[in-house]
């Protein structure tokens, strides 16, 4: 089953409590969480004290992911508010001990790869991950394209799913909109995160419905 997961980067954020409350009434699967500490990546967003708050306005499974260096430090307390915890495979020297940790903590485990960060370097992980997110632009913004080679790698991953881990969760995140959504999902992902194309010209219930339509 394909889900959709609003990032909620392009919500209006002075009313974010709304906008989560929206994207649960509007047909939303997951909610795409991102954080950036202005050194992993060139932007700033929020921490967890804004997670805990809209926590209390949805029940959708809340996705976070971290763009953060040295994301160990706080994998605890994202763990309190977060059902799926992904950390950048550039971020952290010493992945198999951090995924675990997550996993420790009873949440899943997200491994997110850059647009340049080959497949083959997290093969060995494929059977430990609940997640891969394969990066379909560099992160750091919302409204950038997509990047079209990382379909290949889309592809690669799936592959290693076959082998070795049915369940995993495959999902895309950066410039995805219904021109090109057919296309990620047939190429493997069954996350699918869109953050401009679900929020853009203040109509989210129309941008979900066409997103899901164009699957
Ligand atoms: C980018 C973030 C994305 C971003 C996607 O670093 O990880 O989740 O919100 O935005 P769009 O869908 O607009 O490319
Ligand atoms: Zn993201």
């Amino acid at each position: 089953m394909i889900k959709l997961a609003p990032s909620i980067l392009s919500a209006d954020f002075s009313r974010l409590g709304e906008e989560v409350e929206n994207l649960e009434k509007f047909g939303a699967d997951i909610v795409h969480i991102d954080v950036m500490d202005g050194k992993f990546v060139p932007n700033i967003t929020f921490g967890n004290t804004i997670i805990k708050d809209i926590r209390k306005r949805c029940k959708l499974q809340f996705d976070i992911h971290l763009m953060i260096e040295e994301p160990q430090r706080f994998i605890e307390d994202f763990a309190k508010f977060g059902d799926i915890i992904t950390i950048h495979y550039e971020s952290d020297r010493h992945l198999d001990r951090a995924v675990n940790y997550i996993k420790s903590l009873g949440k899943k485990a997200g491994l997110a790869i850059n647009p340049a960060t080959p497949v083959n370097n997290i093969q060995h992980l494929i059977k430990e991950l609940d997640l891969v997110l394969i990066m379909t632009v560099n992160p750091g913004f919302g409204g950038q394209s997509f990047i079209p080679y990382t379909l290949d790698k889309i592809k690669e991953v799936k592959a290693l799913s076959n082998k070795y881990n049915p369940n995993l969760l495959i999902e895309v995140d950066g410039g995805i909109s219904s021109d090109n959504i057919k296309q990620v999902i047939d190429a493997g992902a069954n996350v699918i995160v869109a953050g401009s194309s679900v929020f853009k010209d203040n109509n989210m219930e129309a941008n979900i419905k066409k997103l899901k339509e164009s699957f």
